[in-house]
């Protein structure tokens, strides 16, 4: 369970991002964060893992306080939230595989990665989790040569390897084309309510956020404007979170989409139909 209180974020240049916010996850649900560019939603996520140091106010995981571990205990932490970026992060000429394995460092010591000598379990592990986003006998291709779902989905492989107690996931989909964008929130939707994850996952697409997220939290301006279920995310609730402009269209399309059945429930392909999505995007 994850729970923030009173989170004020100031940067050192005196920008308040964040002015108290509080928020509670008690249960595997995947939270969209939406709001404007400038809200505060990496901030906040980046707070979690302390990769943005918080003002004040507090983060516990599972009870222990996150604001005051020492480097040691935080990066023991660390190990326990997976993190998925827009920008993906692979390292460019390892293979996928090696890539993969690299969710387990921290575990593995310095001598094995380095010999690239990793305990069988975890190399079972990785050929799994490689076959679930859909890259199997993908292992051995380079990093760099891969398209960007497919780098999102070794992201994802990679930060699973770890098993998180916690996923944290900032725009996953920024620079992905829209189907492909569907398929990786779909993806990790799956998979961490497979494996009873919660997930915060910052998003821009309302629409995305709406099919795909168990609960919506928006933010604006530094504050928490908005912490409900995808269909109460109203042309109201909308205007309230990024301010005047014509939503019908927004939200319309989500409810069409949601009553059709496409991206319903867990509603994504077998293996295979991943599979086959991940070699042509
Ligand atoms: N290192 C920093 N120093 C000063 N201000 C910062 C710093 N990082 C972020 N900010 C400011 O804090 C605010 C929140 O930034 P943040 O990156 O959290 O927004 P965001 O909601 O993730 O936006 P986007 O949707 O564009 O990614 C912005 O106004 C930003 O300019
Ligand atoms: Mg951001």
């Amino acid at each position: 369970m994850l729970q923030i209180s009173d989170l004020v974020k100031v940067y050192p240049n005196g920008y308040r991002a964040l002015h108290g916010v509080s928020l509670t996850v008690s249960e595997p649900q995947i939270v969209a964060i939406i709001g404007s560019s400038g809200a505060g939603k990496s901030t906040l996520i980046r707070c979690i893992n302390r990769l943005v140091e918080p003002t004040s106010g507090s983060i516990a995981l599972d009870g222990v306080e996150i604001t005051r571990l020492g480097r040691r205990e935080l990066r023991a932490m660390r190990r326990r939230m997976g993190m998925i970026f827009q920008e993906y992060n692979l390292v460019e000429r390892l293979t996928v595989m090696e890539n993969v394995l690299s969710g387990r460092l921290g575990t593995v010591t310095f001598w094995q990665a380095l010999r690239r000598r990793y305990p069988p379990e975890d190399v079972a592990m990785a050929f799994e989790l490689l076959e679930r986003v859909g890259l199997s006998g993908r292992e051995n291709t380079r990093a760099d040569a891969l398209s960007g779902g497919q780098r999102q989905r070794v992201g994802i492989a990679r930060a699973l390897m770890q098993k998180p107690d916690l996923l944290l996931v900032d725009e996953p989909t920024a620079s992905l084309d829209p189907k492909t964008s569907r398929q990786i929130m779909r993806l990790i939707r799956e998979l961490a309510h497979e494996r009873g994850t919660p997930a915060l996952v910052n998003i821009h697409d309302v629409g995305l956020a709406r099919l795909t997220a168990d609960r919506i939290i928006g933010l604006k301006e530094g504050r928490l404007v908005f912490d409900a279920a995808p269909d109460a995310l109203s042309a109201d609730a909308l205007t309230e979170i990024y301010g005047e402009e014509d939503w019908s269209g927004t939200v319309d399309d989500a409810d069409r989409r949601r009553g059709k059945g496409d991206g319903e429930g867990d509603g994504a392909g077998t293996a295979r139909e991943i599979e086959a999505e991940a070699f042509a995007g």
